[in-house]
Parts: C-alpha cells; sequence; structure tokens
C-alpha cells in the first residue's frame, strides 16, 4: 500500500487526506507548525503528528508527500522533500517566481523523484471529457477560449497569508486563476502563449466585504494588499487567443456566471460548467447553427478530481514516472511565467511578451 505524509494540515490538507484514503493510500504523518491543527488532523486520519519537518522526511515508510502550505513555503518545502528522496505531490501555484520554478526543478533532476503539480481542475470529468472532444477533432481546431471563474464571495482568509502578497505572490490570479491557465493549456497543448495583457483590480475591502465560510481562517484588520479581479486576453504563435475573468468576488447575482469555459474551434464550440454532469456543443449542419446536450459521468465531480489526482501521485510513486496527463513542474512554471506576464502587463499598462 502507498504510503504518504502530509505537509500543513490546513483546508486543502484535509481534502487531500480524505481522497488519498478513499482510493486506497494510506496517510502515515503530518507536520504542521501549529501544533493543535497537526494533532487534530492525526486523530481526524489516524496518523502521526511530529514535530518537524526533518522527523516527517525521516520516515522510512512514506514513499511521498503533499505540500499543502502558503505560496510563500512552497519552493523551499518542495526542494528538501525532493532532496529527502520523496516523490511530491505539490499544491498549486508551484512557488512564487520564475526562479524559484527553477530551482524546485534542479532539485527534482538532482533526486530522479517525481514531482506532481496540484492542477486538480485537469481531472474534473468535465475537463476530461472536453480533452477527449478536442482531441477527437470534433470541433477543429481551438481559436478561442473564454475561461471565467467569478465568485461572490469568495477571498480566502480575507486579511491572512492568502491576501498578503509578501506570502501569497499575489491575489485571485496566483491563487484561482492559476487552476483555470493551467487548464487551459492542457485541455488544447498550447504549450506556447507569447504575449499577454492583462488588467488587476481590487473592487472589496474588510469594510464592504461580508466574510462567509470561505478557505483559511479571517484575520480581523489584516493585510489586503493584492487584486481581487484580473481580466487577461493572451494569445500563442497560432493565433489561438485566451481570455481569462477571474474574481475572488463579485457583485454578479449567484449563478451568474459558472466556473466555466466557452471553447470556439472552427468546426464547433463547447460551452462547459466544469463541474456539472453535461455540456453543450455548437455545430453547424447545412450551414444551420446547431447544439446538442453530452453528458459526463461523475459521482461528485470535486471529490472525483481529487480522487484522480491521488491515483495519478499514488501511480507515479509506484512506477517512479509522472502519469501521463498529470501536472509536470515545467507545467507549473509554464503557469508561473504566465501570472508572471500578467502581473507585469498590470504595471505597465500595456501588454507584454511571456518569458520562458
Ligand atoms: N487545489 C486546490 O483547489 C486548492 C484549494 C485551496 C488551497 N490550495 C493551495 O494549498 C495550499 C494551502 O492552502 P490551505 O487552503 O490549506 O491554507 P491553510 O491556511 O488552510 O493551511 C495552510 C497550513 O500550512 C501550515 N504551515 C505553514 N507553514 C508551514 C510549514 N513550514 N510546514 C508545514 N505547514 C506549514 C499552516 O499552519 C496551515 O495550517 C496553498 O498553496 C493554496 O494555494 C489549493
Amino acid at each position: 500500500m502507498t504510503s504518504i505524509g502530509l505537509i500543513g494540515a490546513g483546508m486543502i490538507a484535509n481534502i487531500h487526506a480524505e481522497a488519498a484514503k478513499r482510493i486506497g493510500t494510506s496517510i502515515a504523518v503530518v507536520y504542521d507548525p501549529r501544533e493543535e491543527r497537526a494533532q487534530e488532523f492525526a486523530s481526524k486520519h489516524s496518523c502521526d503528528a511530529v514535530s518537524s519537518v526533518e522527523a516527517l522526511l525521516a520516515r522510512e515508510e512514506i514513499d511521498g508527500v503533499v505540500i499543502a502550505v502558503p505560496n510563500d513555503r512552497h519552493a523551499e518545502l518542495a526542494i528538501v522533500a525532493l532532496n529527502a528522496g520523496k516523490h511530491v505531490l505539490l499544491e498549486k501555484p508551484m512557488a512564487m517566481s520564475l526562479i524559484q520554478c527553477d530551482e524546485i526543478l534542479s532539485a527534482r533532476n538532482a533526486s530522479g523523484k517525481v514531482l506532481q503539480m496540484g492542477f486538480v481542475c485537469r481531472y474534473s470529468p468535465a475537463a476530461v471529457k472536453i480533452k477527449e472532444i478536442i482531441e477527437s477533432g470534433l470541433i477543429g481546431e481551438v481559436l478561442h477560449i473564454q475561461a471565467t471563474l467569478l465568485r461572490q464571495r469568495g477571498i480566502p482568509g480575507m486579511g491572512g497569508w492568502f491576501t498578503t502578497k509578501a506570502r501569497s505572490g499575489g491575489g485571485c490570479l496566483i491563487d484561482i486563476g492559476v487552476h483555470f491557465i493551467d487548464l487551459v493549456m492542457h485541455i488544447t497543448s498550447k504549450k506556447k502563449p507569447v504575449r499577454v495583457s492583462g488588467k488587476c483590480t481590487s473592487a472589496f475591502t474588510e469594510a464592504t466585504y461580508a466574510y462567509e465560510e470561505m478557505w483559511s481562517t479571517p484575520v480581523r484588520n489584516g493585510t489586503f494588499d493584492v487584486e481581487d479581479r484580473v481580466r487577461a486576453l493572451l494569445s500563442d504563435a497560432s493565433g489561438t487567443t485566451f481570455q481569462f475573468d477571474i474574481s475572488w468576488a463579485t457583485h454578479l447575482p449567484e449563478n451568474t456566471m459558472k466556473d466555466g469555459l466557452l471553447i470556439e474551434g472552427t468546426l464547433g464550440s463547447l460551452v462547459v460548467d466544469l463541474w456539472a454532469n453535461e455540456l453543450t456543443r455548437g455545430f453547424s449542419e447545412n450551414g444551420n447553427p446547431k447544439s446538442e446536450i453530452i453528458s459526463v459521468e461523475l459521482n461528485d465531480a470535486w471529490d472525483d478530481a481529487f480522487d484522480s489526482e491521488h491515483r495519478a501521485f499514488a501511480q507515479a510513486i509506484e512506477t517512479e514516472q509522472l502519469e501521463v496527463g498529470a501536472g509536470s513542474g515545467e507545467d507549473g512554471k509554464l503557469v508561473q511565467s504566465i501570472v508572471d506576464a500578467i502581473y507585469a502587463s498590470d504595471e505597465l499598462g500595456r501588454e507584454v511578451n511571456i518569458e520562458q
């Protein structure tokens, strides 16, 4: 049986532990500097809590670790874990700069261990289906994708590390935007976006925002120095365009727009809610516009996605190779390069090239 450790015992670590257990991976050990949290996690998931990362990595029975900590610790902990000879499932974003991504990639290459990125949206049943449809040629060449991820009240832990640039690297773009940037590159296999124009803004403050149950714990009068919305338009060398409309919070009525994709191809289109059990295909019949519903098989789309991510990680541990279709370190670096370019475009007020 595959046995793993968890570095970090926060919100997403609990979701990883549930998914890992569902697919038959054993959780052996957890470390979190907040001792109480680690103890609570250990009793909930029947594993040991240890008092340092070193103690966790010294455990011989674990083959892999999930790193689920604030973004500013990703690079350092991924490198330490790889150097200790563990396979790593690293939560998104990969890091906070391209230099850190390169340092992680060097550690992975030197260790010969697997680095899998936590790009879980790739595994949503709808995402798996649309990748299949695009690859079958049914909608022809992809010309444009609009990716929309708009929450009503979804600022995670307002005032805490998520909204503190020095700890998170940015706001909704580096938090949730990275999922959709990766997803769009993954389903289209378009790996070379070259230019981007982006605009980041903030509409909410602690005074104008009612905190509902959300990721992480809010901190009253804490720091909020990141964007809560971003709009970006990218193009690749072939002229394909990608538009990202991402917000942590909006005044939109509930469910106005889904976590969704609108994909336009030369022969058809797809309108997709990432977590739904059906999607719509638009096409042409004798020159007339037509549409059809395509079903997507799922149990619980969110759990299904995390289960598949953990199946891929267990497989990677067993074979010592990243599973085909899983997020690689190179994919993580590509996403980082796009994120950096969007922030640079926003700062400079003009379109910029994407450094790769
Ligand atoms: N895949 C997803 O859908 C998804 C969703 C939420 C968060 N995330 C990512 O997961 C990571 C964690 O997010 P979260 O929501 O669980 O945050 P969180 O604040 O709930 O938990 C983070 C935990 O990490 C612990 N921690 C801090 N420094 C540590 C260290 N050096 N070693 C071990 N633990 C340490 C904290 O004490 C805390 O318990 C972030 O990178 C975030 O971007 C991914």
